[in-house]
């Protein structure tokens, strides 16, 4: 806030309420409003090391996808999607249940490799045996995760309907993980603290480790040669892991556009033809250490539940996430992404509606249903998003 001096202030009081200015809503890559001087402080350093590079003399590899959180998550701005994409894996256990092939490299195959294993012939992790299933996986943008996050579990539990007891054919279902959490991260939400997510991106994508993540990527389960990684485990410091923390928690998420005229009306569509039983437009944050993510409003439009998506969209599983499943994406920001779905297929939101199958295929129909200046609503409403 700019200070004012009393004569303005005066000027301000005196003049009509529609004269006075809203503040100025948060741009991409802005810190959440109301942040204690020392968060803000935090969020800065975090900013510098998220937007940084690592080498391998800083531990970088020796398999690792990209030197630095923002190679990958870069548009428009740090923090934001990106071009880059990467390849996720499953395969069937013996019984027939999910193997996200931990034992083997885990589902992220890292397709890079340091100058020290290149020089053993070895350019990327080779594909571990046993994959049956391979998926394409655009980056996303992390905008207002921090809020994501301090969601309660009990609020996305009680939205969750997995035997569809209200027959409206939508049956999402939480992802809960073996420590009890809601995982909400990640397309399959196999990850249900933003924290533990942030340091596992360290390790999957960079190949550098932390007291949380302290194993090297190996080579499809195989371990290293020797001599290939220099530094000893763990790489990072628990004070840079924390600081990157601070720096994606404390984003601002998107600010919507102002809606005009049409997309007032999208917006009760979308709430009619039944879009919103999935992207819940609002969700209110629980109680937090910090008070800028205390009972806050979150408009995500998502419940971060899995749901069924149908035959067209489903690739790998994970954990307990079937190969159709997917978390609801959020919409929040929308407007900023140019490719849409899990793996960029979509490179319109009419393509991406067009797209949806499964438990989603009744409110597909409905939008398809709609006359044209209808549809042109929903849509001016999504593109405000
Ligand atoms: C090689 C590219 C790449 C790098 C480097 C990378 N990410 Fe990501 N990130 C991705 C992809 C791809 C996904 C989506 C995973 C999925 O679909 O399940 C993702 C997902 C995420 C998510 C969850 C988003 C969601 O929608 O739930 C967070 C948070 C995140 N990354 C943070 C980070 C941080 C912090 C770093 C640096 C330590 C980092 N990422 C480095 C590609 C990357
Ligand atoms: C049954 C739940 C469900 C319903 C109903 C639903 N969606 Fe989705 N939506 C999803 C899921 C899950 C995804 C992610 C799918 C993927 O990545 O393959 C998604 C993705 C999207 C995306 C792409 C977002 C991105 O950034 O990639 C858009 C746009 C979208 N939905 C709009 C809509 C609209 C508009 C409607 C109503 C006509 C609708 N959805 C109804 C579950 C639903």
């Amino acid at each position: 806030m700019h200070r004012k001096s009393p004569w303005s202030l005066v000027l301000a009081l005196g003049l009509s309420a529609a004269c006075v200015q809203p503040p100025p809503a948060p741009e991409l890559d802005d810190p959440l409003p109301g942040l204690s001087d020392d968060e803000l402080e935090r969020f800065e350093q975090g900013e510098a090391i998220f937007e940084g590079t690592f080498t391998a003399a800083q531990g970088l590899g020796p398999l690792f996808n990209a030197e630095g959180c923002a190679v990958c998550h870069s548009e428009p701005t740090d923090g934001g999607s990106g071009p880059l994409d990467e390849t996720h894996v499953s395969g069937i256990g013996d019984e027939g249940e999910c193997d996200s092939l931990l034992e083997r490299g885990g589902p992220v195959v890292q397709e890079r490799a340091t100058p020290a294993l290149q020089a053993l012939g070895i350019e990327r992790e080779p594909l571990p045996a046993g994959v049956t299933a391979s998926a394409q996986r655009t980056t996303p943008d992390v905008f207002g995760f921090g809020l994501i996050d301090a969601i309660p579990d009990m609020t996305l539990l009680a939205l969750a309907d997995p035997d569809d007891r209200d027959g409206d054919g939508i049956s999402g279902r939480a992802n809960v993980l073996p420590g009890g959490h809601v995982g909400r991260f990640g397309r399959k939400a196999a990850g249900a603290s933003l924290a533990a997510f942030n340091a596992g991106a360290f390790r999957i994508e960079m190949g550098l480790t932390s007291s949380g993540e302290p194993f090297e990527n190996t080579l499809a389960g195989q371990p290293l040669p020797t001599g290939v990684d220099p530094l000893a485990e763990p790489e990072l410091s628990a004070e840079t892991i924390a600081r990157v923390n601070d720096y994606v928690r404390f984003l601002a998420p998107p600010a919507p556009a102002r809606l005009v005229e049409a997309g007032q009306r999208g917006k009760i569509l979308f709430e009619r033809v039944g879009c919103a039983a999935c992207h819940v437009p609002s969700l209110r944050t629980g109680d937090h250490e910090v008070r800028a993510l205390r009972n806050q409003v979150l408009f995500a439009y998502s419940d971060f539940l899995l749901h069924d998506m149908g035959p067209e969209l489903a690739d790998i599983c994970m954990a307990d996430a079937e190969s159709a499943e997917f978390r609801t994406e959020p919409l929040m920001g929308l407007r900023h992404n140019g490719r849409f779905l899990h793996d960029g297929r979509a490179a319109t939101i009419r393509a991406a509606i067009d797209a949806h199958g499964g438990e989603a295929a009744l409110a597909r129909d409905a939008f398809v249903a709609l006359g044209e200046r209808e549809r042109a609503a929903l849509l001016a409403f999504l593109g405000s998003l």
